[in-house]
């Protein structure tokens, strides 16, 4: 059987009949072809081998703004801006090669598409390859994507911004933490030195009437020695016991309890005086520059301690630059307000006007400058005492100023003290030089109350020596006792600190209130001692111990002399 046979060809109606639904199917499937073209909303393009366009659909008219007939015929580049011709046409080669039948274009990077009109637009497209009777076509389907770039430039704007703001707000918050580690950390470092100062207080309040009978007994002894051999040891022993009183007297104004003998005055002048001192004993290899405010405020301090203040300032620089360097001394006006007290600490906002030294010497560790300020703390061994920061901060506190350290490791160090200004009423007090040693003329009575028995005998004597008439009670209640029975007393001369029962300040009020014809002189190794407040030295006269024999004559003297309170 032939294959013939098997397959026997159409009859004539047979064959017409299939090419007739053939050219049917075949017409379906162009006007559905067609009707897909008409209606994409997308862009479809087709493509001859050499790039010229073939098809173009409505929704290519629509985006591309030019009608079929105009378009046909013409080269891609048309669709294309200028200058990504080159660069499309590689990516056309490119795709023409390559063994891929179908791409997206822009995935990557983004494109744009030329208007008839001449704008551009961001698009994305697909591209696909086909051979169609031994030819190369493309087909080429492309979208603007306008309005979703747009919402995309838009969310990343949005989202940039928002990294901004939370970047902004951590930054924020991290520095109002470290605001406030800085306040807490300010306020234990008041409350330590606050401690240290009571300490400190308590120690070199006992040390000074250990000290003033030390000198008194060797004064009462330098009258009853005849031989200059003797009397030179005793002067030896004397001058030691001085520089004891010195060593309290700075431990003092570090627990601030030394008085402090206030005058209203330009800083400026001081530092004048201050920098031609340091200029000739700092030496040739540390240049000291002064750089003093115009128009600098006034202050109300106690001179001689400033310039204590910025000697041991100087010298601490000095010993900070052993190779040498510079030495700034400054002096500016400046205001503290709410957020500086809070940096600072333990300081009220106000006016104040501002001494700095700056060195460009060592610089100090984290660690030294945590207890820098602490009494006794001293990295000089065997030639520093570690007292001057610490009463430079003792006499700040007690001028109700501030002092502050900024110091960093090998660039150098900052000393601020921060003195209050003066109000503009505020009128400086003049010094007066002291007289003779004034013996008593008429014999007056003194009722000597102390409570320290070995210090009362001492006292009684020393006030003997100076011509008066002494008596003594041990506490307030026996000195009333004597005011009331013995008529002759001229002066109470009474400590402040009587132990138990009333102090020398409310003995001095009793005497104020019923012995009206009779003088008060109070004396104490504090100055401002917690028995009365602050004010006992406006009321009465004080003596501060230690006192020597001419600074015990003139007091008594004085307070003779005073009208009665
Ligand atoms: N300008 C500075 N540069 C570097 N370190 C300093 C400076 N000033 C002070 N210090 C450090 O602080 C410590 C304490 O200083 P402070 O002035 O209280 O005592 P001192 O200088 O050691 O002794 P004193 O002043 O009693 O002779 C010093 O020992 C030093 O370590
Ligand atoms: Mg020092």
């Amino acid at each position: 059987m032939s294959r013939k046979n098997k397959f026997p060809a159409d009859s004539q109606p047979e064959a017409d009949l299939r090419a007739k639904r053939a050219e049917e199917e075949l017409r379906r499937s162009e006007s559905r072809i067609a009707a897909i073209l008409a209606i994409g909303a997308d862009a479809i393009i087709s493509l001859d081998e050499k790039m010229r366009i073939t098809l173009f659909n409505e929704g290519a008219e629509r985006l591309f703004g030019y009608v079929q007939g105009e378009i046909l015929g013409q080269s891609l580049d048309t669709l294309v801006p200028e200058r990504f011709r080159s660069r499309h046409r590689k990516d056309v080669r490119d795709f023409a090669a390559s063994p891929i039948m179908a791409r997206r274009v822009g995935e990557r990077q983004a494109i744009y598409a030329l208007h008839k009109d001449g704008t551009e637009f961001p698009a994305e497209a697909s591209i696909a390859k086909l051979e169609v009777g031994g030819e190369r076509v493309y087909m080429a389907m492309v979208r603007d994507i306008s309005e979703r770039k747009q919402a995309e430039d838009m969310l990343a704007r949005s989202n940039a911004e928002l990294e901004a703001r939370v970047e902004q707000r951590t930054k924020a918050l991290e520095e109002e933490i470290q605001r406030r580690e800085e306040a807490q950390a300010a306020l234990i470092q008041a409350q330590r030195m606050e401690a240290f100062g009571q300490l400190t207080g308590g120690i070199a309040h006992d040390f000074n009437n250990l000290l003033t009978i030390v000198l008194g007994n060797l004064e009462l002894l330098d009258a009853q020695l005849s031989q200059e051999k003797e009397r030179a040891l005793l002067h030896r022993a004397a001058d030691a016991a001085q520089m004891g009183a010195r060593l309290t007297s700075r431990l003092l104004t570090f627990s601030r309890r030394q008085r402090l003998k206030a005058v209203v005055l330009n800083l400026n002048d001081l530092m004048l005086g201050i920098a031609e001192l340091l200029k000739r004993s700092l030496g040739e290899r540390i240049a000291l520059t002064t750089v003093l405010a115009g128009a600098l405020w006034p202050t109300r301090v106690d001179p001689s301690e400033v310039e204590n203040a910025v000697l041991n300032l100087a010298i601490n620089a000095r010993d900070a630059m052993p190779d040498g360097g510079k030495l700034v001394i400054e002096t500016r006006n400046v205001t503290v307000d709410k957020e500086g007290v809070e940096t600072l600490g333990d300081v009220v906002a106000g006016d104040y006007v501002c001494i700095s030294v700056t060195d460009t010497g060592t610089g100090m560790s984290p660690e030294v400058l945590e207890h820098a300020f602490e009494p006794f703390f001293t990295t000089k061994r065997g030639s520093g005492t570690g007292l001057g920061l610490s009463t430079i901060y003792g006499f700040a506190q007690q001028s109700g100023g501030h002092v502050t350290i900024e110091s960093e490791r090998g660039s150098g160090t900052t000393v601020s003290l921060f003195l209050p200004r003066a109000s503009d009423v505020e009128t400086g007090t003049v010094r007066q030089r002291a007289p003779e040693v004034p013996l008593s003329e008429n014999c007056e009575t003194v009722l000597v109350v102390e409570d320290d028995p070995e210090l009362r005998e001492l006292t009684l004597q020393r006030v003997e020596g100076l011509g008066y008439v002494a008596l003594d009670a041990e506490d307030a209640k026996t000195a009333i006792r004597i005011l009331e029975s013995e008529p002759g007393i001229e002066l109470v001369f009474s400590d402040i600190v009587l132990g138990r029962g009333m102090s020398g300040y409310q003995l001095g009020l009793w005497v104020r209130a019923n012995k009206p014809g009779q003088r008060v002189l109070l004396t104490t190794g504090y100055a401002s001692d917690a028995t009365g407040g602050e004010n006992i030295a406006d009321e009465f006269n004080v003596l501060r111990k230690p006192y020597s024999r001419l600074q015990l004559a003139l007091a008594l003297k004085t307070a003779l002399e005073a009208e009665p309170g």
